[in-house]
């Protein structure tokens, strides 16, 4: 809920800038492997998880 991290990283926006938009959508889309960090594609959609790339990154709507 705040993004700071918890059992998963804080991937506030200014945490994240290291990543290209590309490459956190493969992240957001298979998840990595052999952490808790789960797959999301069974469950978004491509135009959903590039919202939620934009969202993270911008940190706004
Ligand atoms: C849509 C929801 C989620 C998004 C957008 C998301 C996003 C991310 C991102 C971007 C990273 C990489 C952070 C970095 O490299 O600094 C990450 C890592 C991680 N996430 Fe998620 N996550 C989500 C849900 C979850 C859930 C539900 C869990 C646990 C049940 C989880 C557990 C983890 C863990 C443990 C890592 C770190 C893996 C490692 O050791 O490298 N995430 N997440």
């Amino acid at each position: 809920m705040t993004l700071k991290g918890g059992l998963g990283p804080d991937i506030r926006a200014e945490s994240l800038q290291h990543y290209d938009p590309e490459t956190l959508g493969q992240v957001i889309q298979d998840g990595i492997p052999g952490t808790a960090m789960p797959p999301w594609q069974p469950l978004l959609t491509q135009t959903e998880i590039n919202w939620v790339v934009d969202y993270l990154l911008t940190g706004e709507e």
